[in-house]
């Protein structure tokens, strides 16, 4: 090659690069003009928090309907229960194939519910959603429950904690869980690290299936990530498919499909934990999996504002399970982010903020009186009635609940800890 045709070559090389600098640059410019939903990091450009029907778009999911609502209705009236209020109200507000959850449920066919928790501290009433509605979703279908506990997640993600310190979050959240009703004999709860034997085989399935690039692209990771976490998002999968627990469905009748293997597995989770099953779902069927349908919910907000989700590691941004009647009532009045009018005047005139009030939102997740909450959107939206009232009812409907499972929990004993996390063939009728 001539010196020429060399610097020819270097300089179209270098105007790539810059090409596809620029190209990087703009994408990077894109992204910040977008609410960032990762299991990791979430951050909402607005106010008024996520912009929640651009996030169904970019993860093709889709919205949970009226049809939808009816149909679970229905189901859930034969069995003698009302339809949970967070599927009424829209706190569960979009999915992938809950379909195919109800065509099963109405064919006779198995299925069972995934769900999990990452110990990481003590919880708050943000992290009892998912269960709440699984528990749920257990009474109406009268399916199995597995619950995976990510203590190894924690341990990846967290410089700070030791092993036996995530041990130690690990089997008391296990009791809050259990406090909230589970069926013993329909329920599976497990530590990564105790069960990681028996998915193994699975998780290597997983691994070979994804490329680095994928997960890159999917959850974030750069070269800076340890490659436990770049390993990770398999563990998280691997409890989506039924062939991944033997054992625990050993009383589940066969599936006669060649194309996968196993029954059809529901997700109820909160919208930041999509990167994992969308990506179960883009490789289930290369490994002769099925897909697993979702049902997500929107995040609970912290008391500060919409614009966070609550943090373990910040005592007031959240009302913990732990907290005493008093902490409930000084957390509202002090912390509760208020869209209420700054002065009396004000209020009157103008009314609450209802889209950036926070004992409102809370009100709507936790106030199952469905009368006295329409009153509420009504009379302090247009200003008749005042935050103080507002904080008030929210208070008192938080210390009623947190003290009902203070007292469910102190009940729960290390024995039954040990039954749900015993692997046993679970109940299948
Ligand atoms: N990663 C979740 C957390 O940090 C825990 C989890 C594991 C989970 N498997 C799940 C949550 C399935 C919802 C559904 O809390």
């Amino acid at each position: 090659m001539s010196q020429k045709e060399e610097t020819k070559k270097e300089e179209t090389k270098k105007e790539e690069t810059k090409k596809e600098e620029t190209k990087q640059e703009e994408k990077k410019e894109e992204t910040k003009k977008q609410d960032l939903v990762t299991p990791y990091e979430i951050k909402a450009v607005s106010e008024t928090g996520i912009d929640y029907d651009k996030l169904v778009d970019r993860f093709g999911a889709s919205m949970i309907n009226e049809e939808m609502i009816e149909k679970l209705t229905e189901i859930a009236t034969k069995k003698g229960i009302k339809l949970h209020h967070w599927i009424r109200r829209g706190l569960y507000f979009c999915h992938h194939d809950l379909h195919r959850i109800i065509i099963d449920y109405e064919q006779g066919k198995p299925f069972f519910l995934y769900t999990g928790r990452g110990p990481s501290g003590q919880m708050h009433l943000g992290h009892l959603v998912s269960f709440i509605l699984t528990k749920h979703f257990q009474d109406i279908f009268g399916c199995a429950v597995v619950v995976q506990m990510t203590d190894d997640e924690k341990y990846l993600w967290n410089r700070k904690f030791t092993q036996l310190q995530i041990h130690k979050f690990l089997m008391d959240n296990i009791k809050d869980i259990i406090s909230v009703g589970f069926d013993p004999e329909k329920t599976f709860i497990f530590s990564d690290y105790q069960y990681i034997k028996e998915m193994y085989p699975n998780i290597t399935k997983v691994q070979r299936a994804i490329t680095f690039s994928q997960v890159k692209g999917t959850f974030g990771f750069t070269n800076s990530n340890n490659i436990g976490q770049v390993a990770f998002p398999a563990i998280q999968i691997v409890p989506c498919f039924s062939s991944t627990f033997p054992k625990i469905f050993e009383n589940f009748p066969k599936s006669k499909s060649k194309k996968s293997r196993g029954f059809n597995c529901l997700i109820p989770c909160a919208i930041d934990q999509a990167p994992y099953f969308r990506q179960a779902r883009e490789i289930a069927y290369r490994i002769k999996e099925k897909k697993p349908s979702l049902i997500y919910a929107k995040f609970f907000p912290a008391l500060q504002g919409h614009k966070t989700k609550m943090s373990s590691s910040k005592q007031t941004t959240a009302i913990y399970l732990t907290d005493k009647p008093n902490q409930i009532k000084n957390k509202i009045n002090k912390h509760a982010f208020s869209g209420g009018g700054r002065t009396k005047e004000e209020h009157e005139k103008f009314g609450a903020d209802l889209t950036v009030d926070v004992p409102y939102a809370y009100l709507k997740v936790f106030l199952e009186d469905d009368e006295l909450l329409e009153e509420i959107r009504v009379k302090y939206g247009n200003g008749t009635m005042g935050t103080v009232q507002v904080k008030r009812t929210l208070i008192e409907t938080l210390q009623k609940i947190v003290k009902k499972h203070q007292e469910t929990k102190a009940q729960v004993t290390d024995e039954t800890v040990e039954l749900f996390m015993t692997p046993r063939a679970l109940k299948f009728d």
